[in-house]
């Protein structure tokens, strides 16, 4: 039997801001149905790498393959139409316009009727659909990632991007979303997820990249990551 082809692939890429490079090679693929968390320190390059494998800055070297397609330097609303949905660090809700409207936002490609996938995501975000009147500005930071998280979907994605989804929530809050966020992938969403909460994000990983300084430090499974005391000394806090 062969092996499956990953559904992204990054190689060997150089990226950066302005003349100034950031990304120095790196790499990163997942196979259909799997999480990919990537750590590292502040200033990593982490966002950048989501940013990079979503269209957003351009890459000087190497390609990103998706679903079959050289997606390498096209624009973000290609993507999305090829199943990929990207869930900034920060402003990742319009916070003056409720719930239900911040839904309806990601929807804005779609012409056929999405009701259903509106009453998908407040099964998946029930504590949603009780706000869904309300401004997003109003929420909890939870809430307001499970906005974000639900905006995303109302494309269907095959694969979502997101960006330190837990920044800032009690650790309540944290198991809360992530435990939606695996909910989401066993329903067949492959996931991209930066993570500062590197312990609990690396314990559900099918893959772990460890980034610094704009290159791949180790890559592993979840698990064995965890496992490696090199790993936990440098970037795990020990
Ligand atoms: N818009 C930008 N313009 C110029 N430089 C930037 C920009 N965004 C990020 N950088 C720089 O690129 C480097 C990597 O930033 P990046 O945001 O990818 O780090 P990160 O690993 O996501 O860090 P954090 O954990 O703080 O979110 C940093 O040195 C940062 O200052
Ligand atoms: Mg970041």
């Amino acid at each position: 039997m062969s092996n499956p082809e990953p559904l992204i692939k990054l190689t060997n890429i150089h990226a950066g801001y302005g003349g100034m490079n950031i990304l120095h090679g790196v790499e990163f693929s997942l196979l259909p149905g799997e999480i990919g968390v990537i750590v590292g320190p502040n200033g990593a390059g982490k966002s950048t790498t989501l940013k990079a494998m979503f269209g957003m800055l351009h890459c000087s070297e190497g390609s990103v393959i998706f679903n079959g397609h050289d997606i390498t330097n096209k624009p973000p609303e290609k993507l999305a139409e090829l199943g990929m949905a990207f869930v900034p660090q920060e402003n990742n809700v319009f916070q003056t316009l409720s719930v239900q409207e911040n839904l309806e936002m990601g929807a804005y490609v779609r012409r056929d009727d999405y009701s259903h996938l509106i009453d998908h995501v407040y099964e998946i975000f029930p504590a949603l659909k009780e706000k869904r009147n309300q401004d997003a500005g109003e929420l909890s930071g939870g809430q307001r990632q499970m906005v974000a998280i639900g905006r995303a979907l109302m494309i269907e994605p095959k694969f979502i991007l997101l960006d330190e989804p837990t920044a800032g929530l009690s650790p309540l809050f944290m198991s809360e979303v992530f435990d939606r966020i695996i909910a989401i992938n066993k329903a067949g969403v492959t996931v991209a997820m930066v993570e500062q909460n590197a312990k609990q994000a690396l314990g559900f990983a099918h893959k772990g990249y460890v980034l610094a300084s704009g290159r791949n430090r180790f890559t592993d499974t979840g698990a064995a990551l965890l496992a490696d005391p090199d790993v936990a000394k440098s970037f795990l806090g020990g």
